[in-house]
């Protein structure tokens, strides 16, 4: 059995793998929207074209197994972006973004919630983990609220480029199996799948 699953669902939402039609709504609400991206590490999109790209390199990262994006719909229309990247191969990196008008009502901790126990379900996976800028409280609360832990502040550790070009502290959040399945956020029976190879 391979991993990831093209498509998941949680209570409210439904993760899918990205099309290359995709391009316009992101662009409308994510990755042109210098509000959303203002944490990121890239610098906002200025053109369609942009974001075209940006999805053949995340279909390209899928196929090569080197990280996974989905589009995060509610109610059948894309509002958002999971990303998990493959850091070492027990340890994934999440980046996440979601349309403005959308935020604050619990969307992304909820897809986060169901991605940490997706990811367990891969034995050969151990540790989840985020890095987030120091000011952006929204994303702090919004990993905590999914159930990582803050390990600390890194210094002079990211470049958001939309912000500064100069490296910024960011914080360090992160979740292990064992403590995940401590607080329950994973179904305790987990099956030995391994993530299917590149
Ligand atoms: C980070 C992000 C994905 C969070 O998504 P979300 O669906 O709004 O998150 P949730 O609603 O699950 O949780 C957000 C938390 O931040 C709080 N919050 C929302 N806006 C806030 C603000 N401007 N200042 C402080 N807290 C804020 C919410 O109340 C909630 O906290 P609570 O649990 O105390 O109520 C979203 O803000 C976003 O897309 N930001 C831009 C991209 C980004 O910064 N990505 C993260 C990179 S590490």
């Amino acid at each position: 059995m391979s991993w990831p699953p093209e498509t998941l669902q949680t209570a409210r939402l439904r993760l899918r793998k990205p099309l290359a039609s995709d391009a316009e709504a992101v662009f409308g609400q994510l990755s042109g929207d210098a509000e959303v991206t203002r944490h990121l590490g890239w610098l906002t999109h200025h053109e369609l074209a942009q974001s075209r790209q940006q999805i053949s390199l995340d279909l390209l990262r899928w196929s090569r197994g080197s990280a996974w994006t989905w589009i995060v719909e509610l109610d059948a229309h894309p509002v958002g972006m999971f990303r998990y990247s493959l850091v070492e191969p027990h340890m994934l990196r999440i980046g996440v973004m979601l349309a403005r008008r959308h935020h604050g009502q619990g969307l992304m901790s909820e897809v986060t919630r169901r991605m940490i126990d997706e990811a367990f379900r891969v034995s050969a996976f151990h540790r989840i983990e985020a890095l987030c800028d120091a000011d952006n409280l929204p994303s702090r609360r919004m990993l905590e609220r999914a159930g990582l832990r803050c390990e600390g502040r890194l210094a002079s550790c990211i470049i958001h480029p939309n912000l500064s070009s100069l490296p910024r502290d960011a914080w360090l959040y992160a979740i292990s199996r064992q403590q995940a399945q401590d607080a329950a956020l994973i179904h305790p029976h987990r099956i030995p799948l391994e993530p299917s190879a590149p």
